[in-house]
């Protein structure tokens, strides 16, 4: 949410050239595309189908979470009494039946409909403050009564509690979540058995180094409460999917402790909100096989609106702006998510980051319609790369000849993320000749928003 947007032309100033070669291996198939990375946080309005259909089925909506964050008073959630926790509710009810409704599932942020949201005083409560747990049993023994009331029992993710290891959203020691964890878990186990968990909701990545994650690791192991995702931020501008994930592997062999769903339920800071970026992260999540739910950066109302940023309104982010209003139109970044759920057809193909990890590309092979599909991006930056493709021969090319790649441009606005785009721009078809079964051609990024799909059929 909305608070370290202040870091952001921080990380946009140090962003680094973009070189070298990504690689996309079309022998290797990596299984049926299932657009993982389709996800928001929050950006659903409260008031059900105030963003019309297509919006969500077009960009093929996975993955909704949010409990109601900075709806105002009375909204504000358990720690001001129980007529503003249940206003709080009703908004977090409301978007999980519109993520329902598109097949969605749906994380429940319970620290949101707590009051924790970041916008709570100094001397709001924590669970388990002064060691007694009595005030947060309670909020779970209402919680549970009222989603099973609503029938609110399908399609459900816990998060436990959203970013402990900041200080906006737990201002408290380390081992008082780490007990609430083990409390919660084994509450949910026995009077909600229907809900997975998710855990352990960092804004940090997994690290060794991280007493956050180890003796969080080490508690579950001992204790048994072991999630049904490991989830994690990636809100800091940098970082990578592979090392994370290689963090978080040294981290589970360490303590003992199973593999699971990956989820990256905040993905990309604001100006990777672009369409090189969410290509970009659309490339690394699909790459290590995690869910992601894009990071969402407005505040009050308008966090409850505009699909994390791919859509946009009449008025937005003006003091004319109405929550209530219609008029919605499609970002450019709305239009990567619909190529990379509605074209990107048949199965993934593994490919590899240029080594500076600053260029990526997500791929996949449709042997029915005889396409194959490459989608790029590099993250937020300018610079000459290229994009390399071995064995052609695997999908019914020879081995030289000339390659006749389709390619479409997708435009956008760093200055404004809410600009309409209604679609991509056809730039046409160029030949390749190439022998070796590979084929190698560049990329020239000169700007850090554009990206590009290329096509090529198969034999
Ligand atoms: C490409 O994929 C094939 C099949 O999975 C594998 O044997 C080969 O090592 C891969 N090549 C590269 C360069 O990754
Ligand atoms: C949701 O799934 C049901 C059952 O598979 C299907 O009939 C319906 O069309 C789906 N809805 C959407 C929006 O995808
Ligand atoms: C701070 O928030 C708590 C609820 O967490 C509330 O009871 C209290 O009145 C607030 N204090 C002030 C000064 O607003
Ligand atoms: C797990 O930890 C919680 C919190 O400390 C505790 O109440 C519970 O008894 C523990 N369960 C097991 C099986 O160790
Ligand atoms: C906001 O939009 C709603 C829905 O279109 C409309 O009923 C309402 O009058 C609008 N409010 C203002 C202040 O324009
Ligand atoms: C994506 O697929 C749709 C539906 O088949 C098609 O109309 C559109 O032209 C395709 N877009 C691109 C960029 O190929």
């Amino acid at each position: 949410m909305a608070l370290r947007v202040l870091l952001t032309s921080f990380f946009a100033a140090t962003a680094i050239a973009v070189q070298g070669t990504a690689q996309v291996n079309l022998s290797s198939n990596t299984g049926n595309p299932e657009h993982l990375a389709a996800g928001f946080i929050y950006g659903i309005p409260d008031t059900p189908n105030q963003i019309p259909d297509y919006f969500y089925t077009d960009m093929g909506f996975k993955y909704g979470r949010a409990g109601g964050a900075q709806v105002p008073a009375p909204g504000r959630g358990w720690i001001w009494g129980l007529t503003e926790y249940k206003n709080r509710f009703a908004s977090a009810l409301s978007n999980y039946q519109t993520t329902l409704k598109y097949n969605g599932t749906f994380i429940f942020l319970l620290h949101d409909l707590w009051g924790a949201d970041s916008t709570q005083n100094s001397t709001a409560p924590y669970p388990g403050d002064n060691g007694d747990w009595s005030y947060y049993d309670a909020f779970l023994t209402q919680w549970i009564q009222d989603m099973k009331a609503n029938g609110a029992t399908t399609g459900l993710v816990i998060d436990i509690w959203n970013e402990p290891d900041g200080t906006n959203f737990w201002n408290r020691p380390q081992a008082q979540w780490i007990q609430m964890w083990g409390r919660a878990y084994y509450r949910l186990k026995m009077d909600f058995p229907e809900v997975q968990t998710s855990g352990p909701c960092l804004a940090n990545a997994p690290e060794s180094s991280d007493t956050w994650w180890t003796n969080w690791a080490s508690f579950v192991s001992g204790n048994g409460s072991i999630p049904d995702q490991y989830d994690w931020h990636m809100e800091s501008g940098s970082g990578d999917m592979q090392t994370s994930v290689a963090n978080l592997n040294t981290i589970l062999s360490t303590y003992g402790l199973p593999q699971r769903t990956i989820n990256i339920n905040e993905y990309a800071i604001y100006n990777e909100q672009v369409p090189c970026g969410g290509a970009w992260w659309i490339s690394q999540l699909e790459r290590v096989n995690a869910l992601g739910l894009r990071g969402n950066w407005l505040s009050a109302a308008a966090l409850h609106d505009f699909m994390a940023g791919l859509v946009g309104k009449p008025n937005a982010g003006t003091s004319a702006y109405n929550a209530s209003g219609g008029g919605y139109w499609p970002t450019a970044e709305f239009q990567v998510y619909k190529y990379y759920t509605q074209n990107m057809t048949g199965y993934r193909v593994a490919t590899t980051p240029t080594s500076d990890i600053s260029g990526d590309v997500y791929a996949t092979v449709d042997r029915t319609q005889k396409v194959a599909r490459l989608l790029i991006g590099a993250r937020v930056t300018t610079g000459n790369w290229n994009i390399q493709l071995n064995g052609l021969s695997t999908i019914g090319l020879p081995t030289s000849g000339t390659l006749n790649i389709h390619t479409y441009k997708f435009s956008g606005n760093s200055g404004d993320h809410e600009q309409e785009f209604d679609g991509t721009t056809d730039l046409g078809v160029y030949g390749h000749t190439y022998s070796g079964n590979t084929v190698t051609f560049p990329i020239y990024q000169t700007d850090a928003v554009t990206t590009w799909a290329f096509e090529f059929a198969t034999g």
